[in-house]
């Protein structure tokens, strides 16, 4: 049944009847009210919003801009609709259009009319910025705890695995005899890179927004370095316009986040073909992996593939705000209301992705035999030996062309000892790499000594707009 047409009460007494009171005749269609409405999602920004609405007023109250008396009673106000949130004693209304709009007709249910002061000097449009950089800063510290999680498995599985030995690839073509710790060890490399990108993104997080009002600026005396030192940050957003429009920490933050998805994609990846019959160089967790509903015989890399096909909608969530964001006017405009569903799917998909992969990691058990017999692989000696007689005067370039000669042939003549002197063993080659970075144990060691001491000193604490009780 079509609700076309249908319009809404204007005099629900709630905020949402009171921004239409004076401006509009009449209520809103219900299909648009529907439509319109975002507090089936930004709900999430409830404690940020009340943290932040309680400093606005409290710096109202110090201005001189409310009484002290009424400052008092909204903050107290504040703290009771949070604990009812808390307690599950509050239910969020569509019909009360968003998280603002809802908690500050929960706030005039509880006091009266005074409520209607919190909004002296503010806008939904600063309001709702100022809620989404403290929410950023508190996900991308707990993604940062997540990503630290991560990495602390894989040292370990690096340090316990250190002396097995396997083929590293180039165009999955078996290359050179590597250690199964550096490689694991070159994925913690990704891993930090992203834990430290999520941290560089929270300078820029770190504006307070609060002051720019609806766009211009307020007419009131406020005092905007208080409420910015009240809530954490350390320092306030400098064109009021920008301000309310700016959503490049919110874009920045689906880069890390998409980033971070195609790593553990990468790493999903190698583990579903290791895991593959055909190389047979891991089992994963059974606890990790699903079984057919028509083959017995399946054990499915379930886990891994699904890290793999949500990194799509991570880059879909990326892709979608910056649409969203290419051709909007200065300042505000309700296009923006669409910036945080692809956030919050970017944050759920991320942190699961995350602690999949951690709890699977030292559940995995690496198959030494078959990667041992497939680094013995002679042909995998064929850099060595051409750097055996480059070592001895030959130019590197025709050291290269003697070799692969000599490769054709055997392989030609299905032959597979060599006939150009002793062969280097896997262990050997590996060794022989001992150059910083190399995959000789010792190198190898180093790493694990330096990931180590970055997993324990690396604190992920940001004392910034951490939102109380959330
Ligand atoms: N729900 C709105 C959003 O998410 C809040 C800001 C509303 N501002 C406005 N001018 N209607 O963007």
């Amino acid at each position: 049944m079509s609700t076309h047409g249908k319009t809404r009460s204007d005099s629900d007494g709630s905020e949402a009847a009171g921004i239409r009171k004076g401006r509009f005749a009449g209520g809103m269609d219900d299909t648009f009210a529907r439509f319109n409405a975002s507090v089936a999602f930004d709900r999430r920004f409830y404690a940020q919003d009340i943290r932040g609405s309680i400093a606005h007023v409290r710096m109202l109250g110090r201005q001189g801009i409310i009484v002290g008396e009424e400052a008092r009673t909204i903050e107290e106000g504040l703290l009771s609709v949070l604990e009812d949130i808390e307690n599950g004693n509050f239910q969020f209304k569509e019909e009360l259009e968003d998280v603002h709009v809802n908690i500050e007709t929960a706030l005039r249910a509880k006091i009266g009319d005074v409520a209607g002061k919190l909004h002296t000097a503010r806008s939904r449009n600063d309001q709702v910025v100022l809620d989404f950089r403290m929410y950023l800063l508190n996900e991308a510290t707990l993604l940062m705890q997540e990503l630290s999680g991560l990495l602390d498995e894989l040292v370990n599985k690096a340090e316990s695995t250190l002396d097995v030995i396997l083929p590293g690839y180039t165009h999955l073509q078996r290359a050179q005899p590597v250690r199964l710790a550096h490689h694991l060890l070159a994925y913690f490399q990704m891993f930090q890179r992203d834990l430290e990108r999520f941290r560089d993104s929270m300078v820029r997080l770190d504006r307070m927004p609060l002051g720019s009002a609806a766009l211009a600026g307020t007419t009131f005396n406020i005092d905007r370095e208080g409420v910015a030192g009240d809530l954490g940050f350390s320092a306030i957003s400098e064109n009021s316009m920008d301000a309310v429009s700016d959503r490049d920490f919110a874009a920045e933050f689906l880069f890390n986040g998409s980033m971070t998805m195609m790593h553990l994609s990468r790493l999903a990846e190698e583990l579903i073909l290791w895991s593959s019959q055909e190389f047979g160089f891991c089992s994963l967790p059974d606890e990790y992996c699903s079984g057919s509903s028509i083959m017995p015989q399946k054990k499915n890399p379930d886990a891994c593939e699904l890290i793999r096909g949500k990194t799509g909608r991570v880059y879909g969530d990326l892709v979608a705000l910056l649409t969203v964001l290419k051709a909007l006017p200065l300042t505000y405009n309700k296009d923006l209301q669409e910036d945080k569903e692809p956030v919050f799917d970017c944050v759920d998909t991320v942190r699961g992705s995350l602690r999949i992969m951690a709890g699977m990691i030292p559940g995995i058990v690496f198959h030494e035999e078959r990667m041992r017999e497939a680094a013995s692989d002679p042909a995998l000696a064929a850099t060595d030996l051409a750097d055996r007689l480059a070592r001895e005067g030959i130019p590197f370039r025709e050291a290269h062309e003697q070799i692969g000669a000599m490769i054709r042939e055997q392989a030609e003549a299905g032959r597979e000892d060599s006939t150009a002197g002793e062969i280097p063993t896997p262990a050997e080659m590996v060794e022989a790499r001992n150059q910083k970075g190399g995959t000789a144990r010792a190198r190898v060691l180093e790493q694990i000594r330096a990931a180590r001491d970055y997993v324990r000193t690396s604190v992920i604490e940001f004392p910034s707009a951490r939102p109380d009780g959330n």
